[in-house]
């Protein structure tokens, strides 16, 4: 059984990396194997529209052409049992790595039918795990959601099954008092962290144990 994270913050040690690792650690505590790859760590670009994963016949139709430094990540997931996507929210959105890296993901194995079917040949469970720095009440009103599970729902169409984690009010930064933030509280941050984050990294610790344990498809 073989998980794979996918980490689309730039910060290796930060929320969205520790949720991730919390997965992974659920995941390998029912004796999963475990890969996570920090998608700034590579170099790549999303998809380049050239549609060879369509061309009748083509040696390439159901898979990415364009070979890259993301090419051999697409390759281990095409072989993964599991998957966890984490993305810190920029501007109510995906980080830009991300969406790169989900166009090329998604897209090989789209087919222009009706109902786009899938090509990829089994179905795996996938997660997303989103951090963001606006409260809970925020997400609810913001419209984040409306996008965001319409990720959920490309990936539930293409892999299968999908569910999304959504952390809220996290931590920004070691001190906030070395930083300009008037429009929200460094000492409630803090209080949030040591009282909440714990809970947030359990709920990521289930799904990895959720995961390794899958049987929906059996
Ligand atoms: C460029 C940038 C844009 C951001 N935009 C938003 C935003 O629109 N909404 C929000 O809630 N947080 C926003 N944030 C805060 C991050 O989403 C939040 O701190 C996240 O938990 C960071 O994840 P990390 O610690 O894994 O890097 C932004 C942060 C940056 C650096």
């Amino acid at each position: 059984m073989k998980i794979i994270a996918v980490n689309g913050s730039p910060r290796k040690n930060w929320n969205t990396a520790m949720l991730l690792s919390s997965v992974l650690d659920g995941a390998a505590s029912k004796g999963a194997q475990t890969e996570l790859y920090h998608l700034y760590d590579y170099n790549y670009k999303g998809c380049i529209s050239c549609f060879s994963c369509k061309l009748k016949d083509g040696i390439s139709y159901g898979h990415c052409a364009l070979k890259d430094e993301i090419t051999p990540i697409l390759k281990s997931i095409e072989e993964a049992d599991a998957l966890i996507i984490g993305s810190p929210i920029y501007f109510g959105n995906i980080s830009g790595e991300l969406k790169s890296f989900l166009e090329r993901l998604f897209f090989q194995y789209l087919v222009y039918e009706k109902d786009y079917p899938t090509l990829f040949k089994r179905k795996i469970p996938v997660g997303f795990i989103y951090t963001m720095n606006v409260n809970e009440e925020v997400l609810d009103t913001s419209g984040y959601k409306q996008y965001l599970s319409r990720i959920e729902q490309f990936a539930q169409r293409t892999f299968g099954y999908a569910q999304s984690l959504y952390i809220t009010d996290t931590y920004q930064f070691d001190d906030y008092s070395k930083y300009v933030v008037k429009s929200f509280s460094g000492e409630d941050k803090a209080k949030r962290r040591i009282e909440h984050f714990p809970d947030d990294l359990k709920s990521a610790y289930e799904i990895g144990v959720k995961f390794a344990e899958f049987n929906f498809f059996k």
